[in-house]
C-alpha cells in the first residue's frame, strides 16, 4: 500500500470545478487547525506538499491532491474558525457540505477530531450531520502524540478518543471506523493506507 507518486493537482472553491478524472477520493474535514494538511503530509511522506500553518484558516479551497495516478486526497478548508471573515465562513460551509452530499466519486469523509483534548460540540454537529446524511466516514484522531494536560481536561488520547465515539454512537447505525493519528510520531500512516487500500477494493 505505499506511495510511489503524490502530487498537487488544483484548487477548486465549488464541485463543479473539481476534477472529472473519476478517480476514488478521500476527503479531509474537521476543525481549523485540527492538522488536516499535517496529516496529508505524513500519509504522503512530504513535508510541505500540502501547506500547514500554526494560524487557522490556512486551507480556503478544495484541492485536490493525486496519489499514485490512482486515487485522490482532497484537503478541505477547516470549520469553526471564528476570525475568518462571516461571507467567507459561510462559503466554505456551503461548498463542503455540497461537495460532501453530491461529489459522486468521494468514497469517505475523514473526519479529523483533535484526540489531545475533550469533545467540542462543533465537532460532535458535524458528526451528527454527516451521520443524519448517510454520508460515509471515517474518524480521525490527531496529535495523538500530545500528552495529557490539565488545561486540556487531563486526559489521555486514549480517553478522550473513546469518549467522543460514546457520544457519537446515537448518530450512527453502525459505529464508523477509527483510527489515532499524529503527524510528528507518524503513527497511523499504515493503518490509514491499509484503510484506504480496503475501501477502494470495495
Ligand atoms: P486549516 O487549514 O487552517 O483548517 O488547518 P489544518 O487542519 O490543515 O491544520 P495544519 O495541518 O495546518 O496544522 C495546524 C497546527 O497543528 C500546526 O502548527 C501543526 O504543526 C500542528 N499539528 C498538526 N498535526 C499535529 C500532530 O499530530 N501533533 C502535534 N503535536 N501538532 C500537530
Ligand atoms: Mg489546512
Amino acid at each position: 500500500a505505499g506511495i510511489t507518486a503524490a502530487e498537487y493537482v488544483k484548487s477548486s472553491v465549488n464541485r463543479d470545478q473539481c476534477p472529472a478524472d473519476g478517480f476514488p477520493e478521500f476527503a479531509l474535514v474537521g476543525r481549523s487547525n485540527v492538522g488536516k494538511s499535517s496529516l496529508l503530509n505524513s500519509i504522503v511522506r512530504r513535508k510541505k506538499l500540502a501547506l500547514t500553518s500554526k494560524k487557522p484558516g490556512k486551507t480556503q479551497c478544495i484541492n485536490h491532491f493525486r496519489i499514485n495516478d490512482s486515487w485522490f486526497l482532497v484537503d478541505l478548508p477547516g470549520y469553526g474558525y471564528a476570525s475568518a471573515p462571516n461571507t467567507l465562513r459561510k462559503n466554505w460551509v456551503e461548498f463542503t457540505r455540497d461537495y460532501f452530499l453530491h461529489r459522486k466519486t468521494l468514497v469517505s469523509v475523514f473526519l479529523l477530531i483533535d484526540g489531545s483534548i475533550p469533545a467540542k460540540k462543533i465537532d460532535l454537529d458535524y458528526a451528527r450531520w454527516l451521520g443524519e446524511n448517510k454520508i460515509p466516514m471515517t474518524l480521525i484522531f490527531t496529535k495523538c502524540d500530545k500528552r495529557k494536560k490539565k488545561k486540556n481536561g487531563g486526559k489521555r488520547p486514549e480517553q478522550n478518543v473513546e469518549d467522543f465515539q460514546g457520544l457519537i454512537r446515537e448518530f450512527f447505525e453502525t459505529a464508523p471506523p477509527w483510527i489515532m493519528t499524529s503527524s510528528i510520531t507518524h503513527q497511523g500512516r499504515d493503518e490509514i493506507l491499509v484503510h484506504i487500500a480496503q475501501l477502494r477494493n470495495y
